[in-house]
């Protein structure tokens, strides 16, 4: 007898365990939010997003125009990626920060940076094992660790400390435990840089407890005021204890290319190799020979950007200024962090700039406890774009 559709034993897809304690993605529900608002026919101003707004400089995108038509890239690529793309990251640290890198041994190509701050925590963290992660922080840190099956301990950042961790607040419970940690500067979403003391005090403080970092280097390319940021990698004993992730997203507005690295201690290169391995035969060779022409070319389409986002914080943080609304200045990356105004949570205060003001913010909440109380604004918008965000705030008068 046929089976039909009617006799059929009902049939449920029942996810793994893992699946179930993935993080909830907060953000998405800032999304959905603003999208009703533009399909009411608003003018939202969206600042809540990380996403560049600036398009990829052009012998970027005619280098992938000519490398797409070359048959040699239509093949399979090498599984770690091609040589050339490693050399040319290479070159990039040894220009900007003095760094040596071993191409060969000491980098790991990346589907962008994302990947690579998932892949490490599978690669270290056993169930049992603890992660710390900066609270607030960028939440797919948390994503790697529920994969990995493993716990987080948050380094809360606070104002009074310049949004550095306070290594001597951590239980030592946790740190028996823990096996990774994750830093970040120039910080989403602070928007702070790290001096160089800073990473030399963490590498004491990972040799001291065993533990490997993590150092997300998204935005190393966007410093404020004449200062460069620092690489971790700049530091006696960093290749030791640690890799660098660094990104080519924010610094050739190549967010949509996905071309990221893991650079530095070798043993966590080859891991991640290793399990990239299993998961992918790397990225498309044109693009890898776009990525490698973004690093060995001319360098004035950084310097560019950054006095780009230099000029909208300071457009931004005048047109602030003016309605009373106090904060630290941005030192780096492409975001802002501002107080809320009492009497409001940051997600309070999100809703009502979204419905008063039409102007979407991210709600510190969402990036951890310790980002109750700011908001996150990104320097993503044109000047006068961001001044008149801030002129519809003025309006509410939150600011006495
Ligand atoms: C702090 C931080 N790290 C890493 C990334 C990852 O960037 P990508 O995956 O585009 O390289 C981002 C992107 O927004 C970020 O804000």
């Amino acid at each position: 007898m046929e089976t039909t559709p009617q006799t059929r034993a009902a049939f449920s897809i029942k996810p793994a365990d893992r699946m179930t304690v993935l993080p909830t993605q907060f953000f998405a529900n800032l999304v959905r939010k603003a999208n009703e608002q533009i399909t009411l026919g608003h003018d939202v101003i969206n600042l809540g997003q990380g996403n560049p707004d600036r398009p990829t400089p052009p012998h970027i995108v005619q280098s992938l125009q000519e490398s797409a038509a070359d048959p040699a890239y239509h093949r399979y690529p090498p599984f770690s990626g091609f040589a050339f793309l490693k050399e040319a990251i290479a070159y990039r640290y040894k220009e900007d920060y003095g760094v040596t890198l071993d191409p060969e041994t000491e980098v790991a190509i990346l589907f962008g940076g994302k990947t690579g701050l998932v892949e490490i925590s599978q690669c270290l963290l056993n169930p049992g094992d603890v992660c710390l992660v900066p609270d607030p922080g960028y939440p797919d840190y948390w994503s790697g660790v529920a994969l990995a099956g493993a716990e987080m301990a948050f380094m809360p950042l606070r104002e009074e400390n310049r949004f550095l961790p306070d290594y001597s607040e951590l239980s030592e419970t946790d740190l028996k435990r823990a096996k990774l940690m994750f830093v970040n500067y120039p910080n989403n979403p602070t928007a702070v840089a790290a001096p160089a003391s800073f990473y030399e005090e963490t590498i004491a403080f990972a040799e001291k407890h065993g533990i490997v970092v993590a150092s997300d280097f998204a935005y190393g390319a966007i410093g404020f005021d004449g200062q460069k940021p620092v690489s971790f990698l700049q530091q006696p004993g960093a290749k030791e204890v640690g890799i660098e992730f660094y990104t080519l997203s924010k610094t050739y507005n190549m967010a949509g290319w996905r071309v990221g690295f893991a650079l530095g201690n070798r043993e966590i290169v080859r891991l991640i190799n290793l399990m990239q391995d299993h998961y992918y035969c790397s990225l498309f060779g044109g693009i890898q020979a776009a990525a490698a022409t973004a690093l060995t070319g001319p360098q004035d389409c950084v310097d560019e950007l950054r006095r780009v986002y230099e000029s909208r914080r300071n457009a931004l943080f005048g047109a602030l200024a003016r309605i009373g609304w106090n904060a630290r200045p941005s030192e780096g990356s492409f975001f802002s962090w501002l107080p809320v105004p009492k009497g409001h949570t940051s997600s309070s205060l999100a809703d009502l700039l979204l419905q008063e003001t039409k102007v979407v913010v991210a709600p510190g909440i969402g990036f951890g406890m310790n980002g109750e109380g700011y908001v996150r604004l990104g320097l993503l918008s044109t000047e006068a774009r961001l001044e008149e965000a801030v002129e519809r705030i003025g309006k509410l008068n939150l600011f006495g």
